[in-house]
């Protein structure tokens, strides 16, 4: 998509990457992803806010190609997505100033070569004019990095909001999110994976967001949010709500045993009226399992003994969980093995970092029979009865 309008003398420039298949070399890409930077022209001065992702640089600069000057760039965010086209940048356009914290300033010279001649540090809430347009700048910590900083412009109540509220979602010529379901659908799986792990540091940020004017948010991924207040009050539920009556259940199965197990298992957790979602690890749908730790009460990871271990499958799930930080409430694990069930019994060890009440381990001894589906039964009654108490339920 070329160079488009939001408002008078403000456009989006940045670029779309729709054929891109993961992010950070983990994150499934359905849609793509964009890499959004924008344009603002002031009655004196030109400020361009964030740069892109260096594979579409051209993109930029062929956005930028009826723009004589630029007087700044604005750096929100370090992270190479958005940073990294800033040296090409000032090579087109010398006499801009990089306006940035001094911790951005800090971190991206670490990351690239930017002589302190560029720069010019700006503070938290510190204002500078582009004339009948003020940038002002608000330092967002750990949305999801320590310099995240967002740009608010108050004359055409506009927040650039860098990394925070976006959403991998390639858009082709529909800058505006407007309604679109897939959009908060992606947002959703963009915070369970980017933001979520730093929710009960950064939940304070969304008081300052609110406070201010808004007509729109421009992200540095996917549309803009042309209905400020639905992504704010979904991020206020997905940040400070609590977990909800949903169980999630996650399990990898070398013959069929554990599978069976979890399936038994799933069932009798709905029959006990506690939602549930269950996943084959198998492939690693990350995108379905982060989205449901956002809300999921419980969490309930199943797997096979191979190798004398836990499946590496489960391995993996346990740990991206765990650093996943979800407001979970209750753990518990069920699994089958040959001849060792001491790796099952030691599974709750994998997750360290939740504060989750352990609500026990099923295994069973090659296929399951009817003690182990007694237990199970007996689990699900035990979630449901947590969610109860809870108020959940
Ligand atoms: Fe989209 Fe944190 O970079």
């Amino acid at each position: 998509m070329s160079k488009k309008a939001i408002k008078e003398d403000i456009f989006w420039v940045g670029a779309l990457h729709p054929e891109r298949k993961l992010f950070d070399a983990l994150m499934p890409l359905p849609y793509g992803t964009t890499y959004n930077a924008y344009l603002v022209r002031g009655s004196e001065k030109t400020a361009l806010i964030d740069s892109v992702e260096p594979e579409k640089m051209a993109d930029l600069f062929r956005n930028l190609e009826d723009v004589e000057k630029i007087d700044y760039i604005v750096c929100n965010h370090t992270e190479q997505d958005h940073s990294g086209s800033i040296p090409e940048v000032l090579g087109k356009y010398p006499e801009a100033k990089v306006l940035c914290l001094q911790k951005t300033k800090e971190m991206l010279q670490d990351l690239m070569t930017i002589e302190d001649r560029y720069f010019q540090v700006v503070a938290d809430g510190e204002e500078v004019s582009l004339g009948n347009k003020t940038l002002r700048f608000l330092h967002l910590p750990w949305v999801h990095w320590p310099e995240t900083t967002a740009t608010y412009i108050p004359e055409d109540k506009i927040l650039f909001s860098c990394d925070l509220f976006g959403s991998h979602y390639s858009f082709g010529d529909n800058l505006f999110a407007g309604g679109n379901p897939a959009v908060y659908k992606e947002a959703r799986e963009y915070y369970a994976e980017i933001m979520m792990l730093y929710a009960k540091v950064s939940a304070k940020h969304l008081d300052r967001v609110g406070a201010l004017d808004l007509d729109y948010i421009c992200t540095s991924h996917g549309p803009v949010y042309d209905q400020p207040q639905r992504i704010l009050d979904l991020y206020d539920d997905w940040m400070r709500g609590g977990p909800k009556n949903l169980a999630l259940v996650a399990f990898v199965s070398t013959h069929g045993s554990t599978r069976i197990m979890a399936e038994h298992l799933a069932a009798a957790i709905k029959k006990q009226g506690v939602e549930v979602k269950l996943f084959d690890l198998v492939g690693l749908p990350l995108n379905d399992i982060s989205s449901t730790l956002v809300d999921a009460a419980t969490i309930v990871l199943g797997s096979s003994v191979v190798m004398s271990a836990l499946h590496p499958y489960a391995v993996n799930a346990a740990f991206l969980i765990d650093r996943l930080k979800p407001k979970a409430k209750f753990a518990a694990v069920f699994g089958s093995y040959g001849w060792s069930p001491a790796p099952l019994k030691e599974a709750a060890k994998l997750l360290p970092s939740l504060k989750v009440e352990l609500l026990g381990t099923v295994i069973a001894k090659g296929h399951p029979k009817g003690g182990v589906f007694a237990e199970l039964d007996a689990l699900a009654a035990q979630i449901a009865d947590k969610h109860r108490a809870a108020g959940l339920l």
